[in-house]
């Protein structure tokens, strides 16, 4: 068990010859110091480490993996001199649904806890003072197996508190309900970007962001069932230049590259098109481009054989699945063909994504949450961008939507 220990003020202490206080922490592992700067008058964060926990294991400097139930993190607090402590957590593999437990002397109980709001990229203030006699917390970042980022720091004064959170776009939340101060920053479902950009950053958190699985395997088959999808619908011939709306790491490139004259890539997230360049580095037949998230006014009008798009209009607002479907017109040659999907409301299984997510607080649902589409909806627009020969088919959840550019 570790011990926090010093002279006085809890563990914090302050040599003759040095301007420095110092907080040590005692552990069964070795003993922690901190060096503070004149911690009375300047904003402090420090990194608080965890004194105990359970079915959590460390996988990276910041990333765990939840293996078992029950999972938590302990600290031990210093109200006095650090009254907020900050939990971060991010870029994990699904939403978390933590909880946090203070111990007033008496240790944890779920009667006195809090359900913090779910999230995959959060940052929760914890105000000490407000909580009252506080000795240790306990966060539990859910009840299930997951992977996750995760930080704890402590801080003395709202004002480092506030420049933490301004350097970071994620929702906050704060326990204890600081009266004079109140931040809640979300991402809007519009800033495609910054979204998708801040769930890429590393090879793994791509796959998991673009399919929820990081099994090369998997990953594997699963593009081959949509290069079959592409055969079957719209077609894919040797000559064809095509083009992927929200490519990914470049799942379906990887298996298109091979049957087609070029694969052209375009995703709104630079992360995802430096993934997708490492990749298909081999196939010369590549291009990946970053989009602004609403057009292709990169590429030249008249120049595209196929135009697809799979498993991202559900991560759209109605305008920008239109817009797409027009942009895929334009950019299409006479005869070209265009292919969408979209979660389809009417089947069973759309609907259970549905009330999956009407299930959550409002406040609580991400950004980039999956909203459904309706058959009609996908029929209209392509109706109204021109398209003709327009057909559909269900596949699993998924209403699948193509035509033609008339010749
Ligand atoms: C669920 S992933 C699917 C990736 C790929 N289609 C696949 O099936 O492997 C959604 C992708 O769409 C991209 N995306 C999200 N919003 C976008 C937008 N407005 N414009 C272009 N790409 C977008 C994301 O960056 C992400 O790579």
């Amino acid at each position: 068990m570790a011990k926090i220990s010093g002279g006085k003020a809890g563990g914090l202490t302050r040599s003759k010859e040095s301007r420095y206080h110092q907080l040590r922490v005692q552990r069964s592992s070795g003993e922690s110091r901190y060096d503070i700067k004149a911690w009375q008058r300047v904003a402090v964060l420090i990194r608080l480490p965890a004194f105990q926990r359970r079915g959590v294991s460390r996988t990276g400097f910041h990333s765990w993996r939840a293996t078992g139930d029950d999972p938590y993190f302990v600290f031990y607090t210093f109200s006095s001199l650090f009254p907020y402590v900050i939990f971060q957590i991010w870029e994990t593999d699904r939403t978390l649904t933590p909880q946090l437990f203070p111990d007033r002397g008496h240790g944890f109980s779920s009667s006195d806890s809090f359900s913090l709001f779910q999230a995959k990229d959060a940052i929760y203030v914890v105000s000490l003072k407000l909580l009252g006699e506080v000795r240790r917390l306990r966060f539990d970042p859910s009840s299930y197996q997951c992977e996750f980022n995760f930080r704890a720091l402590a801080s003395s004064n709202l004002t480092s508190v506030k420049s933490f959170i301004g350097r970071r776009q994620v929702r906050t939340d704060e326990i204890g309900r600081e009266p004079v101060w109140q931040t809640t920053i979300q991402l809007s479902r519009h800033n495609y970007k910054d979204q998708w950009n801040s769930i890429s950053s590393s090879d793994n958190h791509a796959k998991i962001a673009a399919t929820g699985i990081a099994d090369e395997a998997a990953i594997a088959s699963a593009a081959r069932a949509a290069v079959a999808m592409l055969q079957q619908h719209v077609g894919i011939g040797a000559n064809d230049v095509v083009l992927e709306i929200g490519a990914g790491f470049g799942r379906i490139g990887e298996a298109l590259a091979p049957l087609c004259r070029e694969w052209i890539g375009t995703d709104v997230s630079e992360n995802m098109v430096e993934h997708i360049k490492r990749r298909l580095a081999r196939f010369a037949n590549v291009r990946a481009v970053a989009t602004n998230g609403f057009d292709l006014s990169q590429v030249s009008s008249a120049s595209v054989d196929v135009v697809y798009c799979t498993v991202v209009f559900p991560h759209l607002d109605e305008w920008e699945r239109y817009s797409y479907i027009a942009e895929g017109f334009r950019v299409l040659r006479p005869g070209g063909r265009m292919l969408v999907d979209g979660v389809n409301l009417d089947s069973d299984g759309g609907w259970k994504i549905f009330e999956e997510i009407r299930a959550l607080r409002p406040e609580g649902r991400q950004a980039s949450v999956s909203k459904t589409s309706t058959p009609q909806e996908l029929k209209v627009y392509f109706r109204r961008a021109n398209f003709i020969n327009i057909q559909q088919v269900p596949r699993d959840d998924m209403i699948v939507t193509f035509g033609m550019k008339p010749s």
